[in-house]
């Protein structure tokens, strides 16, 4: 078979991705303990946009310190200026080097969906803890004896929630755009709103979850508003060149909560708000095994990407697609306009090139068995049981960029309106070469 539309460039916004490859948001737990990127992290990421994919999510990343002081979950990045700032140049350097575009996926937190707190949890309504019993059905059994790290927590997810107030929504809208502004003076060529899988922008979404009686609960329109300002506050302060990307759920899988038609209407509202693209995945902790497929994901492209096509004009992403046939019939027959793996290319980052070549068969197959999100659970870096180089790639010298580019990132050129921009000579510091148009 051909893979020709796998590789067709596509945009986003203005954004040129090489290929339709795309690799989904995983948190990996390989950044330092105060949640700056470390050199492992690095090289992780280095040797997945070496190994061709046109797009790489990194992520997620907590957009403030409170959502930072109240995770509980085993995220550990941390976007917080003097801290994060020096690691977010070099994480988004390192990518572009390999040949990869970057988004960041940003987060205003967790919510209610954590498996214990630091300080007192807060969510769309009060009182509505995680149903334990759906949580622990619908998680498999590898996972199980991780569940509860800490030893006086047995059943996670239990905490109960209080109200956020209007106030705390304004504050997160803005440190959201203030992180998202440090992403892009980084070097990021993108930002995500972290609002899929059950987490804090879900709970809002949900009509399970939000039961305010302000102006963030009742109809479909009024869930979405924390999610929409937070994309117009985006669009605000960037202008329309900034590359939006929002993740939704396809579906919450729970009675109740958000369906697939929910999730259509509320796509809509975001491109409407300035969203660029939609990159879908499914399900939340209570439906885990949406979240996180046990084979190929048929049911997104089926049930809710076609679908979804139908409604919004921006390219859409669908997940969990690990088998290139199916990318590429999926692409060709507008199912989908990309496609985002995450367990796959931890298996093998070499993916999207033997693709490329024509050497299916040199693909080591990711198993779908949880070892990564096993360790994850542990609250240790990822583990794969079918690449024994992840967690190792610092050591690999193939991974350390050799060239360090001091050139004004592609998206700050944009945002800022800067007409003219240059390359300088690592060595000399000399101009090289002056563009008459930024990029
Ligand atoms: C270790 C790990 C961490 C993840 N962290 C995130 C995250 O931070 N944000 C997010 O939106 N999805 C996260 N995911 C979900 C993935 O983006 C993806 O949707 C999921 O793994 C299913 O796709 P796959 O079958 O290709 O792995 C994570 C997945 C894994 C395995």
């Amino acid at each position: 078979m051909e893979f020709k539309k796998l590789f067709e460039p596509i945009k986003i916004g203005p954004v040129e991705i090489k290929n339709r490859i795309v690799m989904a948001p995983m948190n990996v737990h390989m950044a330092n303990a105060d949640g700056s990127v470390s050199e492992q992290e690095l090289c992780y990421y280095a040797a997945r946009a070496k190994g061709g994919v046109g797009l790489i999510y990194y992520g997620c990343v907590l957009a403030s310190q409170r959502a930072w002081e109240q995770h509980g979950l085993m995220i550990d990045s941390l976007f917080d200026p003097g801290r994060h700032m020096t690691g977010a140049c070099d994480m988004a350097e390192t990518i572009h080097h390999f040949g990869a575009k970057a988004f960041i996926q940003l987060s205003p937190g967790f919510g209610r969906q954590q498996r214990y707190w630091r300080t007192p949890l807060y969510s769309a309504s009060g009182g509505i803890p995680m149903d334990a019993k759906l949580c622990e059905e619908s998680t498999p059994d590898v996972l199980k004896p991780y569940m509860g790290v800490k030893p006086d927590i047995k059943l996670p997810y239990t905490n109960v929630p209080r109200e956020m107030t209007v106030a705390e929504i304004k504050q997160d809208i803005a440190d959201f755009i203030k992180a998202a502004d440090l992403a892009i003076v980084a070097g990021f060529d993108g930002v995500e709103t972290h609002s899929p899988h059950g987490y804090l922008l879900h709970q809002f979404l949900s009509p399970r979850t939000n039961k305010r009686t302000d102006e963030y609960g009742g109809s479909l329109e009024k869930r979405a508003r924390f999610l929409l300002e937070l994309i117009e506050g985006l669009r605000d302060h960037f202008g329309p060149d900034l590359p939006i990307s929002v993740r939704l759920s396809g579906a919450e899988h729970v009675e109740g909560g958000i369906t697939p038609e929910d999730m259509r209407k509320t796509a809509k509202l975001c491109e409407n708000a300035g969203a660029n693209v939609i990159s879908l995945s499914d399900g939340c902790f209570e439906a885990f095994r949406y979240f996180f497929p046990e084979k190929e994901n048929t049911h997104i492209l089926e049930e809710q990407g076609k679908k979804l096509k139908k409604v919004v004009d921006i390219p859409i992403i669908s997940f969990s697609i690990h088998d290139p046939e199916l990318a590429e019939s999926a692409i060709a027959s507008g199912q989908t306009d990309m496609i985002s793996m995450g367990r796959q290319l931890i298996a093998d980052p070499e993916w999207p090139n033997k693709v490329r070549e024509g050497r299916i068969k040199d693909i080591v197959r990711c198993q779908r068995e949880f070892a990564c999100l096993a360790s994850l659970y542990r609250e240790g870096g990822i583990r794969c049981i079918m690449n024994p180089n992840v967690g190792r790639e610092r050591y690999m010298p193939e991974y350390w960029p050799q060239k360090r580019s001091v050139r004004i990132p592609e998206t700050l050129a944009r945002v800022r309106g800067i007409k003219q921009t240059y390359t300088v000579s690592p060595t000399t510091g000399r101009k090289l070469k002056i563009l008459d148009q930024a990029p």
